[in-house]
């Protein structure tokens, strides 16, 4: 009996065989489609292949995809676990010609495939055609020779395949296998087609056509080949099962959960381990692809997943996490297919062992919750949709899990009153929002918020993806289209810009549409809404449109760098300084970084170079950075860092980075730094190049303020540095080795030259020589020299007096000292002059006119300073007044 791996490889060595490439499946999450949830089947790598916007360098291709189908317009979420054949994950077997083959080849293939290598029963297959379609029919008769009876025309969407709503898509053809006359039900197309006896397992789709949002359908500039068949189905058939879960891969899973729980598989527990099995898939291999549970988006699904193997799992008496215990089978299973399964195995375990922990606090509750509710209802009546809403907001139960759990007491939920309980709280929300002071403009914002959700970010994995324009802003106002030069704000379904928060700033980049193309200047956020600054630099841009987006690779680059860099400061701060230190703001920016912490005193030259070094050690430790969701309450118990007063949501995102010999962070603890953050980092520390720490300057009081550079810029800094060093080298003829000596002694001797050249012009001045209006006067019968000394500072004034007074024997004398920019003013009064004049009136009125103020000392002596000795004449004039009283 083959196993699913055995089937998966029949088919892939079959059509490589045929020239086919055979292409690795693409991620669950579609990088080239906005409008698609999760890839739902094997087409979706190649849709721009098929629309010719892409080119291959094959045109020929077969893979086995990974899908998921829970949300959008593929979702087999409610059913999973009741039905033989709806799975959220599931192996989609195809394979693709682009412009090569067509119609009259891909049903050849087909048919050898599934009656020779696999070996089918011809007598059990027939198939459908889509009702037009005469040449499929042909080929079917002629090639597979079955008769007319067995070649049914299906004039349905049933036979027409499409993506979503918009894409690549056509009439296609299906195979049937006939499981016998023992099983209820039709062929297709009959009354009781849905019965279990005819299965579908293969459809080949001719893809013609592109269909458009605003409802043209054009033709591919070459009809292709797509096609689909779903391993577990396939699998089924060939290993004579009836039910999917019945295959080997599917019942391994099954196992490993009725080991772990001790509850029979195949008892009343069935539903619930069924599942568990599929539900372990999805959302193992949507981690493994980079979702993260949370509260929107497709992280949302993820969590929804989750919560309803969580319910199952309590529903067969688990009472510790189960869910994580199950990974290990599962890459047993299907690592050697998906090494990406094994990579993320620990993260994997970790995520939903966290998870299924929290759910659970709250999971017995609400259950309670709804048994009490369901006591007081009448017998068969729908849930209110208000207890269903409480359910959700209170204890977190997505809808769906309610309406999981009273299927199965046959009750349905009053779907319209949840919502109307969920637009009330959304119109609290918003009525408390406004009621917050910000301004009136930002009103749109919240508008964009309200119709079209938050932005879903993608810029964690990628930096290139597209996105769907939902909105247009021009001068505060939404429009429909913008036209060249125009500048705007873009809002978009996802994006791969990080919009400015947490002190990173906002990526900036390129956005392309059909017939033009953006500069995304900066991107930030309001109401959850990223907003794309961004300028038409060719064409015009309309809401509607698709559009690609490419963020500045070697900025983000360098901000990244930074990012990380300032974690790994926190964390040698805090072991430098003590454990107070805690982050008070910080920017991380393309060209530097800037770190604001609580600490009262200026950083040594040592401290500095100790963080330094330490940082750089763990840059050359070159370790992976490693980004993990969990509860506030969980990050905290593994010691992260968080801000102080910082309100956090359901769950944060931990950024760990740095390995330590013990005493660090962690479950293990060997973390160095970690801390919650919801930027974005390094893929491992050794990408931040090398960090130099520019200074430490106080901020605020209390926080000093510490700048850095990383990568490039600490080499363009560094650079620099070394160029002004050889030029002081060079202008002192001396080694670069010596230059800190020769600048010492330079220094000395400059002191000492300055000394002297003081010491001269005292001596200038006492003789009198070289001085600008020098006079000796008698006023008022007293003699008087009054003078202004350029070049002489105002403390050498006192001797300077001291010495004219000697000097003169009786007299008064008044001094300015023109300093460059700055005056001095001094006056002297020998003492039998006193009485009839005072040095500090002489001073007072002097230094009026220099611009200075006060002034004072004694009446035979007295100083006072002066901004500006322009005046020097007019101080002189005063002064004179003075004496002629
Ligand atoms: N894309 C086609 C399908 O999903 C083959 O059924």
């Amino acid at each position: 009996m083959p196993s699913l791996n055995d089937i998966r490889s029949t088919f892939l060595d079959f059509y490589a065989k045929n020239d086919h490439a055979v292409v690795d499946s693409s991620p669950l999450v579609p990088r080239n489609d906005p409008t698609l949830m999760f890839t739902n089947s094997g087409m979706v790598q190649f849709k721009n292949v098929f629309t010719g916007v892409e080119h291959r360098p094959y045109s020929r291709a077969t893979t086995s995809q990974k899908c998921v189908r829970a949300g959008g317009k593929h979702n087999d979420l409610d059913n999973v676990g009741y039905t033989a054949r709806h799975h959220t994950f599931f192996e989609m077997l195809g394979n693709f010609s682009f412009g090569d083959y067509f119609k009259e080849q891909a049903i050849p293939y087909a048919w050898d495939l599934i009656t020779k290598e696999f070996g089918i029963n011809k007598d059990r297959l027939l198939v459908t055609v889509y009702h037009t379609d005469d040449e499929a029919a042909d080929i079917w008769k002629k090639y597979a020779g079955l008769p007319d009876d067995r070649i049914i025309r299906i004039p349905t969407n049933d036979n027409f395949w499409s993506m979503g709503p918009t894409g690549p898509c056509g009439p296609c053809t299906e195979i049937f296998y006939d499981h016998g006359d023992h099983i209820a039900g039709g062929p297709p197309g009959s009354p009781d087609e849905d019965g279990d006896r005819f299965i579908e397992i293969w459809n080949l789709v001719f893809m013609q056509f592109e269909q458009f949002e605003d409802g043209r359908r054009e033709a591919l500039p070459k009809p292709s080949i797509d096609t689909g068949m779903g391993l577990e189905r396939v699998g089924a058939l060939l290993q004579g099962k009836h039910d999917n879960y019945d295959t080997d891969l599917m019942r391994s899973l099954i196992e490993a959960s009725a080991h772990a729980t001790s509850v029979d598989p195949d008892g009343p527990g069935k539903v619930h381990h069924r599942v568990i099995a599929d539900h372990l898939r999805s959302t193992s291999f949507l981690m493994a692809d980079g979702v993260m549970p949370s509260n929107e988006g497709r992280g949302y699904v993820l969590r929804r997943i989750m919560r309803r193997a969580m319910r199952h799992a309590h529903l067969l008496g688990a009472t510790e996490p189960l869910m994580h215990r199950l990974v290990p089978a599962l890459v047993r299973q299907m690592g050697a297919h998906f090494p990406e399964l094994g990579r993320a195995q620990s993260m994997i375990e970790e995520t939903l062992r966290l998870e299924e922990t929290r759910f659970k606090q709250t999971l017995d509750r609400g259950l309670h919750l709804l048994d009490d509710e369901l006591a007081r209802l009448p017998e068969g009546a729908a849930l209110p949709g208000a207890a269903a809403f409480k359910l959700y907001d209170t204890y977190g139960f997505p809808l769906d899990l309610t309406q999981d759990a009273l299927r199965e007491k046959g009750r349905a939920v009053d779907i319209a009153g949840f919502d109307a309980a969920m637009q009330e709280q959304k119109a609290k929300a918003r009525a408390a929002w406004s009621g917050s002071g910000e301004t009136a403009d930002a009103a749109i914002w919240f508008d964009l918020a309200d119709k079209h959700g938050p932005t879903e970010f993608l810029g964690y994995d990628t930096e290139v993806a597209e996105g769907q324009i939902l909105a247009i802003v021009k001068d505060g106002k939404p429009v429909d289209r913008a036209g060249l030069g125009a500048r705007i704000a873009i809002v978009l379904n996802q994006t791969p810009f990080y919009a400015e928060s947490g002190g990173q700033v906002g990526d900036s980049g390129e956005m392309k549409v059909e017939g033009g193309a953006a500069r995304i200047i900066e991107t930030r956020k309001s109401a959850g809404v990223f907003m794309h600054i961004a300028e038409i630099t060719k064409g015009a841009i309309e809401v509607g449109q698709g559009a690609e987006l490419v963020v500045d690779h070697a900025r983000r680059s360098a901000i990244r760098a930074n990012h990380s860099a300032t974690h790994l400061l926190h964390e040698a701060l805090r072991n430098a300084l003590g454990t107070h230190v805690a982050q008070r703001g910080s920017l991380n920016a393309d060209d530097r970084l800037r770190f604001d912490f609580s600490h009262t005193k200026a950083m040594s030259e040592a401290e500095l170079a100790q963080v330094e070094a330490e940082v750089n050690d763990y840059i050359r430790q070159n370790t992976p950075v490693d980004t993990r969701i969990m509860s506030p309450d969980d990050a905290r118990a593994l010691g992260a860092q968080a801000l102080f007063g910082e309100k956090y949501g359901d769950e944060v995102r931990v950024v760990s980075m740095g390995r330590e010999r013990g005493s660090g962070k962690g479950a293990d603890g060997m973390t160095y730094s970690l801390e919650l953050c919801g930027g974005t980092h390094v893929r491992q520390t050794g990408d931040i190049g090398v960090l130099v720490v520019l200074g430490d300057s106080a901020s605020a009081a209390g926080v000093r303020r510490i700048e850095a550079l990383t990568g490039q810029a600490a080499l363009d800094y560094l650079r620099a540095q070394e160029r002004a060093l050889s030029d002081i080298a060079t202008s002192l003829k001396s080694p670069i080795a010596d230059v800190p000596a020769r600048v010492r002694i330079m220094m000395e001797e400059r002191k000492a030259l300055q000394n002297e050249v003081a010491q001269l012009r005292r001596e200038l001045a006492m003789s009198g020589g070289g001085q600008a209006g020098v006079e000796m006067n008698e006023i008022n019968g007293i003699p008087f020299i009054a003078q202004v000394l350029s070049g002489v500072s105002g403390k050498d004034l006192p001797a300077l007096i001291d010495a004219h007074k000697a000097r003169m024997g009786s007299g008064a004398v008044l001094l300015i000292a023109d300093a460059g920019g700055k005056a001095a003013v001094a006056a002297g009064v020998t003492d039998d002059m006193t009485s009839r004049v005072s040095a500090v009136d002489l001073v007072k009125v002097a230094a009026a006119e220099l611009g200075g103020k006060g002034g004072g000392g004694r009446p035979d002596m007295a100083q006072a300073g002066g901004a500006d000795a322009s005046n020097a004449e007019a101080a002189i004039k005063a002064a004179i007044a003075v004496m002629e009283g």
